[in-house]
């Protein structure tokens, strides 16, 4: 049996996928979903106090589009290309409701060496302060602050914000912490030239881990209509986003330290991809549109693929985490390549 167990600080999660927060975990039924496909913990939808949000909620929608930009249906059934563009809103119930039934899913979570993670979106500062204490009151073992919703822009006034500041990831931080005591976990936006410096600034604001990196905003005209797909723009990612937050993973070790832990989210699609993600410097995975468009057997999937990659290659999973990051090397000449780019221009141009 492989060793997958990975430590994001004092938490140990028995392997390093995650099912990320979406519209999947909305429920108590997709909480105990995503349990039961074996993933180490699952993050419930989020949650803030703007009615603006909510509304959002009902004018979500979604179109998967292969690599061509061609619409493919929703069926459950993606093409390994397909790329997730649409806009959602967050949980609609009262607070108090959502919270109660999280933290029970948190407590049958336990019971199996798993779970279920608390999660609020950024609106107003001192609300997300109150909506984590009652969070920690509640028996929540883990919270997931995000402060970089793609929307953020987009959105209904009021309604969610999207952090590129340092100063003010580290300030936000900063208050979340003294607001609690339980393992907190900072979600950068991706759509910053310096993800890794914010990384750093939860570091320092006091968080116990972070994840890296939210979707992209996206506009996709559509060549028939010549209008654009789902009337307005949107959050997109797709199985290349992979390789760029991979590359912001890595240097976002490289400013936090090897020894911070970590978190990946955007563009893993199954169990290699979580591999990807951890050589690349995170010690899990949170994957959402895999789940939102294959359903919660993608789950199940990428964590059977990730106990069979580590049987066949060997070592443990916690092992993995960095090892391509910390293997790059400068831009200079390779040795063994010394004039290869000869071989990519045509032969006229050589
Ligand atoms: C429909 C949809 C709803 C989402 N809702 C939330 C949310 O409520 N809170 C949150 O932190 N992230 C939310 N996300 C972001 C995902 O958790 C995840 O970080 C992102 O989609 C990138 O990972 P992926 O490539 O695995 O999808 C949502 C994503 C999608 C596609």
């Amino acid at each position: 049996m492989p060793d997958t167990a990975v430590d994001i600080g004092v938490v140990r999660l028995a392997n390093p996928v995650i099912i990320g927060s979406g519209d999947h975990a909305m429920t108590a039924g997709g909480l105990r979903a995503g349990l039961a496909t074996g993933a180490g913990a699952v993050v419930a939808k989020s949650l803030n106090e703007s009615e603006a949000a909510k509304r959002q909620l009902d004018g979500s929608d979604h179109v998967l589009l292969d690599s061509l930009w061609r619409p493919v249906p929703w069926d459950f059934d993606p093409p390994a290309d397909a790329m997730l563009f649409g806009r959602s809103g967050l949980h609609q119930a009262p607070p108090e409701d959502w919270i109660a039934e999280v933290a029970a899913a948190d407590r049958d979570a336990a019971r199996s060496g798993q779970y279920v993670i608390g999660s609020i979106i950024l609106a107003d500062l001192d609300t997300a302060c109150g909506l984590a204490r009652r969070y920690q009151a509640a028996g929540i073992r883990i919270l997931e602050l995000n402060i970089g919703a793609p929307h953020g822009d987009e959105a209904a006034p009021g309604a969610i914000v999207q952090e590129r500041a340092a100063t003010r990831v580290r300030e936000i931080t900063r208050r979340l912490r003294e607001a609690v005591t339980i393992p907190l976990w900072i979600k950068l936006t991706g759509q910053s030239e310096d993800v890794a410096g914010l990384a750093l600034a939860a570091k320092e604001g006091g968080a116990d881990a972070v994840i890296v990196m939210g979707r992209f905003m996206a506009l996709v005209p559509d060549v028939e209509t010549r209008a654009p797909m789902l009337g307005t723009a949107g959050a997109i990612g797709g199985p290349w986003s992979l390789a760029l937050t991979c590359r912001w993973l890595a240097q976002s070790r490289r400013k936090v330290g090897r020894d911070f832990p970590l978190l990946g989210t955007n563009g893993a699609r199954s169990g290699l991809d979580v591999a990807r993600f951890l050589l690349a410097g995170a010690s899990a995975v949170e994957m959402t549109t895999a789940v939102m468009a294959g359903g919660f057997g993608a789950a199940a999937r990428a964590v059977r693929d990730f106990d069979g990659y580590l049987a066949r290659t060997g070592g443990a999973a916690r092992d993995l985490v960095g090892l391509a990051a910390d293997r790059q090397v400068g831009y200079g000449v390779q040795p063994d390549r010394p004039g290869y780019w000869r071989d990519f221009v045509p032969a006229e141009s050589r």
